[in-house]
């Protein structure tokens, strides 16, 4: 089978799906492999990710990994979102086609670039280096 179970869950009964219209930050992101788009919302209270929803106009692969995403942030410390990774997204959701990674660094990127948001917005400083592309599975998406 291609993909698991809980990949298919998440791709027929994604969580989180929408926008936070007073949101502290959104991210978006854009994927130069397939040209897929995905938005990240998040509302933060004392450093903490009280809410986060997602919009995508993106693959089956990308709408699941932003979705386990979103669980795996909610009602945690900026600090630990910035820890997801798209390899612990892969893993949560029990792997990925390997063709199909790439998807998943579109849900990583958009977390960090709504967080990026968040710092920006508030002025607060932050290590750039957080913020570099990912290449660990492909080389070519884009910000
Ligand atoms: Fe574009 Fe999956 S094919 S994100």
């Amino acid at each position: 089978m291609l993909y698991s179970e809980k990949v298919m869950e998440h791709f027929r009964n994604p969580r989180n799906v929408g926008q936070i219209e007073d949101a502290d930050g959104v991210g978006e992101v854009g994927n130069a492999k397939c040209g897929d788009i995905m938005k990240m919302y998040l509302k933060i209270k004392d450093g903490i990710i009280e809410d986060v929803k997602f919009m995508t106009f993106g693959c089956g692969s990308a709408i699941a990994t932003s979705s386990i995403a979103t669980e795996l942030i909610k009602g945690k410390p900026i600090s630990e979102a910035l820890k997801l990774t798209n390899q612990v997204v892969v893993e949560a959701l029990g792997g990925l086609p390997a063709y199909k990674l790439h998807c998943s660094v579109l849900a990583e990127e958009a977390v960090k670039a709504a967080i990026k948001n968040y710092y920006d917005r508030n002025g607060i400083e932050y290590d750039e280096s957080l913020y570099m592309p990912n290449d660990a599975c492909c080389t070519t998406h884009s910000h």
